[in-house]
């Protein structure tokens, strides 16, 4: 059965008793039940596709699939109680895996020694078999009479599809009391916000682009900055006598919503500054109703610097737990521009002198304590996807 396009809210259930399929599928069940790859021939592995797709190979053995079940981040997860040390966590970062017969939510056997044996379809994360292997066949959306006569091969257009991606990249969590279903709130949403978009372009017109295999995406610090610009201006108001700042963040050419993938861990963020030479303050204590003057009426007033914007959707409770309402998504839409505008009422005594606006917007992988918690350095999971600074005289608008 498809059930990628499951939206919010609904409750899927997924029989995980073995039918008589007549091939092995192609999709994956976003993660309720391990693949099941048929007989694969022992002649394939990675390294023998290598031997004939040096490109592709390289591309994918430097990619985020390749490291999915071994980067550090997902091995301690996994193997944190609470967290993890589920089937299902396997059935998604490594699907070639042993686990047929387990529950998506039933601990998998040996997991304590698994980093230690360090099995090759661990190490191989999301790999060549995962997506293009069902028993002896090699699964292609075309089929070439060389590469007919290279290997059998099984034309399968859901390769093609968002849909084949959304297997893994689209689920909500699973429950206790029906385990072999999915249940709530989106924890990835790829699909859903990629349909929203009706651009009509695949996910691999971006992440697979011209067939590059490392499907590049958050971590990829040129993907991002071709992505999100951002932009400073800042201009004096002198009924208020005040700095009236506007920033503003927007989105190309993006095929969801923005930071994508993850919404328990990546989130951006908007860090503004503004202060005078050498990191005077300029700042004016008394109150300033900005309500009323043409022009203010949307900006706040802000005294402390950095002044930080959150954009990301940062689930509640996590999964199974959480009632009530669910936390506001604040990312940002593909072509859209959002503004946030900051009144700066300045001190008399520095009126005439120069003022540096300062903005930065950062990418974060997960957050600073997730982060510590997971014994990773916090500089590794941060970065700035760009900066700008402009300088305003205050008291005049020229
Ligand atoms: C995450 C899934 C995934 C993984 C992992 C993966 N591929 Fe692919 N591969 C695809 C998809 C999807 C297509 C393109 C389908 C389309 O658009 O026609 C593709 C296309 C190809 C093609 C056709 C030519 C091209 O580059 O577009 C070759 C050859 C190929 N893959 C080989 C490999 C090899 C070898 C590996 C392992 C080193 C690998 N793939 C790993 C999903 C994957
Ligand atoms: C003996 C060499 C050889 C090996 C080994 C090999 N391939 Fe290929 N493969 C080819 C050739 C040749 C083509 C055709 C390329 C073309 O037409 O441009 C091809 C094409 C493909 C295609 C695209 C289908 C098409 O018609 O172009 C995919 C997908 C693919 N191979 C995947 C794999 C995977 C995955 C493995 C490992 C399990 C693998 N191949 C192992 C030689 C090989
Ligand atoms: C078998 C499950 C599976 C399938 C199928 C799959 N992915 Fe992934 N993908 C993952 C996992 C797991 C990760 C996370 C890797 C990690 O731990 O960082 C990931 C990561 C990614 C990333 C993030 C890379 C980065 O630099 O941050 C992108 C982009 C991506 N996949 C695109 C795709 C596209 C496009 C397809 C379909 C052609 C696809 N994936 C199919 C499981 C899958
Ligand atoms: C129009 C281009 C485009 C399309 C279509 C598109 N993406 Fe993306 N995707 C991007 C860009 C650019 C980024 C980097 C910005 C960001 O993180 O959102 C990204 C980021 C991601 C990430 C975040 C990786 C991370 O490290 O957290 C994932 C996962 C992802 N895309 C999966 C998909 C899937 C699955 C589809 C199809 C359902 C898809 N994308 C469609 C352009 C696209
Ligand atoms: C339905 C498939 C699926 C299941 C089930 C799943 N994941 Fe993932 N996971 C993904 C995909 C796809 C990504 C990549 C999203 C992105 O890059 O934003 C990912 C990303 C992650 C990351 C972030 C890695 C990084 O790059 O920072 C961690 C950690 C993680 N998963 C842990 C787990 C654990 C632990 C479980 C089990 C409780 C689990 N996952 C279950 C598909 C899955």
């Amino acid at each position: 059965m498809v059930a990628a396009g499951m939206s919010a809210g609904a409750v899927q259930v997924w029989s995980v008793v073995g039918t008589a399929a007549p091939s092995a599928p192609v999709l994956f069940d976003h993660g309720l039940t391990a693949l099941d790859p048929g007989q694969i021939d022992s002649k394939w592995t990675n390294e023998a596709c290598q031997a004939c797709h040096e490109r592709e190979f390289a591309q994918w053995h430097g990619s985020r699939h390749h490291r999915a079940a071994t980067n550090d981040s997902f091995r301690e997860q996994l193997l944190t109680p609470g967290d993890g040390r589920k089937q299902w966590c396997i059935n998604c970062h490594a699907p070639i895996n042993a686990g047929a017969k387990n529950l998506p939510t039933q601990e998998p056997s040996g997991l304590d020694g698994l980093y230690h044996r360090q099995p090759t379809w661990l190490r191989n994360g999301v790999d060549c078999l995962a997506c293009h292997v069902r028993g002896d066949e090699i699964l292609a959306t075309r089929a070439t009479a060389a590469a007919t006569r290279a290997h059998p091969i099984r034309i399968a257009p859901e390769l093609g599809t968002a849909e084949f991606c959304a297997g893994c990249h689209q689920f909500s969590s699973h429950s206790d009391v029906f385990p072999d279903s999915l249940s709530g709130e989106l924890q990835q949403a790829s699909l859903e916000e990629f349909l929203e978009q009706q651009a009509g372009a695949r996910c691999h017109d971006c992440h697979l682009l011209d067939g590059d295999h490392r499907m590049a995406g958050g971590y990829d610090k040129q993907m991002l900055a071709g992505a999100l610009d951002l932009g400073v201006s800042a201009e004096w108001n002198e009924e208020l006598r005040s700095a009236l700042v506007s920033v503003e963040v927007s989105v190309g050419h993006v095929g969801h919503r923005v930071p994508g993938g993850e919404h328990f861990f990546r989130y951006l963020t908007l860090q503004t500054t503004v202060e005078g030479k050498h990191g005077v303050s300029l700042q004016r204590r008394a109150a300033v109703s900005g309500s009323h003057a043409p022009g203010t009426e949307s900006a706040e007033m802000v005294d402390r610097w950095p002044r930080i914007e959150f954009l990301g959707h940062k689930m509640g409770t996590f999964e199974k737990h959480f009632v009530g309402e669910p936390n506001p998504d604040s990312r940002l839409s593909p072509g859209e521009t959002r503004a946030f505008r900051y009144l700066v009422p300045v001190d008399a005594a520095r009126i005439g002198s120069v003022a540096s606006i300062r903005t930065q917007l950062w990418y974060h992988l997960l957050d600073k304590e997730k982060a510590r918690s997971l014994g990773l350095s916090v500089d590794d999971t941060r970065w700035i996807v760009a900066a700008r600074e402009t300088e305003l005289t205050l008291g005049a608008n020229e």
